[in-house]
C-alpha cells in the first residue's frame, strides 16, 4: 500500500491549498505540512519530491520562517515556489534583496533553457505567469543556473539541474499562469519520475483495506445525516467491515419533506447499511420550545443530537470506533503554518462526541478534498442524487424557521421549500447554483384572497452562487421562474401569502438565516 508522495511545506502562503489541488488533479497523492516539520518525520514519510510553498514573508524578517536544509540531502526533486525559492536561495548560498516595490500581478517570462519543469516550452518562448513576491534574488546559489527570466528579474526560473532543485519566482499553481498545470506536470513526471496512480478507485481500494486492517472484528458506528461526506464516509468502512458497522440515523423533526424516507430507502434499502432510524422529532421540538435566539437554538440542537446518539449507540454492543466525515481542508487548516501568533483552529467535525463516548475515530475522508469525496462516492455506486445534494446545515430547518420553531411554521416552510426545490430542478439550475431554500419569517402581512382578507406568514426564497459557501452572491434567477415559485406558494401553501426574494450577498449577509 506504499504509494508516492509528493510533500508541501507550507510557508504561509494563501495559494498552498491550490498546490495541493493541482498536484492531486495530476493523480499524484501530496500532502501540506507546515515549514516547521521535523526532519525525522521528514525522512520517515520517504517523499518522492518536495514542493515549498509561497509565503507572505521576507527572508530578513525576525522570526521569518525556515526549513531544514536536510529536505535538499533527501536526493529527491525540490521545487520552491516564490517565497520558497527565495528561500533556498538564502540558505545555500545565493543572494537575495529587499526589493523597492512588490512585483504583483501578470508577467511575462522568457524562456531561457527547455529543461526541467519548462520542458514543455522552447528557448526564447514568452509565457504568461502570475508573480507575487517582495524580495528578489540577485544572485543565484553554486550550482544553479537561470532557466527563465523577465524584464526585472535575470532569475525568474532556475534550477540546480544535478540535485534536481527548482525554483520560480510566480505561481504556477493558479489560473492565471495558464500553462503552470503543464510545468507541474513536468516536475512530477519529467523530473520525478512520479506516475499518475492516485485515483479514486485506488484510493477506495487503500482505505478499506486500510480500516479493515484496523477495525478487525471490532464493531463500528456513524452518523449518517444522508449529506454527501457522511455518505461517503459510512460506504467505504461499510464495504471495509459490512454489517459490523452500525449507521444511526437521527430525525430530529427539522428536515425537508420526504428526506427522512429517502435516507432510509437509499441507505436502508438500496445501499444494504446496518441503519437505525432514530425518530427523535418530538425530544427536539419539545427542548426547541419558546427558544428564539439563533445561537441557543443551535447549542439546544447540537447537545440534545448527542444525547439521543449516545443512547442509541449504548444500545449497540461492544462499539470501539465512531467514523466522522471529516475532509483534508479541516485537517489543513489545523496543522498550516501561520506564524507564530497564530490560533490553531480546533476541528469543528468533532463536536464532543468522541471524547464523551470513549470512542476512537476513523476518519476516512480526511485525505480527501470536496470533489474528491464526489469521486470517490461515484467509485462506490453512491446514487448521483446524493453526490450533488446542496449542503444543508447541521440544525436543518430550525435556522431557516426565523424566531420560534413551531409545528405550524415548520409544515410552512417544508411545504415551500419542496415547491422552491421541484422548479429549481426542472429549470435545471440544482446543480449550478451553491444553495436553494425557503425561509419563513415571523411576521405576518395583510393578503387578499377571492373576497376575504388573509392575515398570513411570509416565505422568502433564498437562491446563492458561491465556490465554497465562504463568501455567496445572490443567484439571478430568471423572473419566470421567481413568479411560479411565487404564485405556486401562494396558491398551494395554507398559511403563505406573501413570497419575497433575498438579494443580499455574503458578506455582509450570510447564507441561512440564522
Ligand atoms: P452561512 O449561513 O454561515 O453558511 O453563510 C455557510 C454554509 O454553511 C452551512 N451552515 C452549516 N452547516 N452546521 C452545518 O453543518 C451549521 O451549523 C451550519 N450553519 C451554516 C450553510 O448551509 C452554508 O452552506
Amino acid at each position: 500500500m506504499d504509494r508516492a508522495l509528493v510533500l508541501i511545506l507550507d510557508f504561509g502562503s494563501q495559494y498552498t491549498q491550490l498546490i495541493a489541488r493541482r498536484i492531486r488533479e495530476q493523480r499524484v497523492y501530496c500532502e501540506i505540512h507546515p515549514c516547521t516539520l521535523p526532519m525525522e518525520r521528514i525522512r520517515a514519510m520517504a517523499p518522492r519530491a518536495v514542493v515549498l510553498s509561497g509565503g507572505p514573508a521576507s527572508v530578513f524578517q525576525d522570526g521569518a520562517p525556515s526549513m531544514n536544509v536536510g529536505v535538499f540531502e533527501l536526493g529527491v526533486p525540490v521545487l520552491g515556489i516564490c517565497y520558497g525559492m527565495q528561500l533556498f536561495c538564502h540558505l545555500l548560498g545565493g543572494k537575495v534583496e529587499r526589493a523597492d516595490e512588490r512585483e504583483y500581478g501578470p508577467a511575462r517570462i522568457e524562456v531561457v533553457q527547455k529543461t526541467g519543469l519548462l520542458e514543455p516550452f522552447d528557448a526564447g518562448e514568452q509565457v504568461d505567469v502570475w508573480m507575487s513576491h517582495g524580495d528578489r534574488v540577485a544572485a543565484l546559489p553554486p550550482g544553479f543556473e537561470p532557466l527563465a527570466r523577465t524584464d526585472s528579474t535575470p532569475f525568474a526560473a532556475a534550477a540546480d539541474l544535478r540535485r534536481h532543485i527548482y525554483g520560480v519566482q510566480f505561481h504556477p499553481e493558479v489560473v492565471h499562469t495558464p500553462r503552470g498545470v503543464e510545468m507541474l506536470a513536468a516536475f512530477l513526471f519529467d523530473v520525478a519520475h512520479l506516475e499518475p496512480t492516485w485515483t479514486p478507485v485506488s484510493f477506495v481500494d487503500e482505505t478499506v483495506a486500510r480500516v479493515r486492517a484496523r477495525v478487525g472484528s471490532k464493531a463500528v458506528i456513524c452518523g449518517l445525516s444522508g449529506g454527501v461526506d457522511s455518505s461517503v464516509a459510512a460506504m467505504l468502512v461499510s464495504r471495509a467491515i459490512g454489517d459490523k458497522l452500525t449507521c444511526i440515523f437521527v430525525d430530529n423533526g427539522l428536515l425537508r419533506k420526504h428526506e427522512a424516507e429517502d435516507v432510509v430507502r437509499t441507505f436502508r434499502d438500496q445501499m444494504r447499511l446496518a441503519l437505525v432510524h432514530v425518530d427523535a422529532a418530538k425530544e427536539f421540538l419539545d427542548a426547541l420550545a419558546g427558544v428564539t435566539d439563533p445561537e441557543q437554538k443551535r447549542k439546544i440542537i447540537g447537545r440534545v443530537f448527542i444525547d439521543v446518539f449516545d443512547r442509541e449507540a449504548a444500545k449497540i454492543d461492544g462499539v470501539e470506533y465512531l467514523v466522522q466525515g471529516t475532509l483534508y481542508p479541516d485537517v489543513i487548516e489545523s496543522v498550516s503554518f501561520k506564524g507564530p501568533s497564530a490560533v490553531i483552529k480546533s476541528h469543528h467535525n468533532v463536536g464532543g462526541l468522541p471524547e464523551r463516548m470513549k470512542l476512537s475515530l476513523i476518519e476516512p475522508l480526511r485525505e480527501l478534498f470536496k470533489d474528491e469525496v464526489r469521486e470517490a462516492g461515484e467509485a462506490l455506486g453512491l446514487p448521483r442524487p446524493i453526490l450533488w445534494r446542496q449542503p444543508f446545515p447541521g440544525p436543518g430547518l430550525a435556522i431557516r424557521c426565523v424566531g420560534e420553531v413551531t409545528p405550524e411554521k415548520l409544515r410552512i416552510l417544508r411545504e415551500s421549500d419542496a415547491i422552491v426545490d421541484a422548479e429549481i430542478r426542472s429549470a435545471g439550475l440544482y446543480e449550478s447554483v451553491w444553495q436553494s431554500f425557503s425561509v419563513i419569517l415571523p411576521v405576518r402581512t395583510v393578503g387578499v384572497m377571492g373576497d376575504e382578507r388573509t392575515y398570513d406568514h411570509v416565505v422568502a426564497v433564498r437562491a446563492v452562487s458561491s465556490r465554497d459557501g465562504m463568501t455567496a452572491d445572490w443567484a439571478r434567477l430568471p423572473h419566470d421562474l421567481l413568479g411560479r415559485i411565487s404564485s405556486r406558494i401562494t396558491n398551494e401553501v395554507r398559511g403563505c401569502n406573501r413570497v419575497v426574494y433575498d438579494i443580499s450577498s455574503k458578506p455582509p449577509s450570510t447564507i441561512e438565516w440564522e
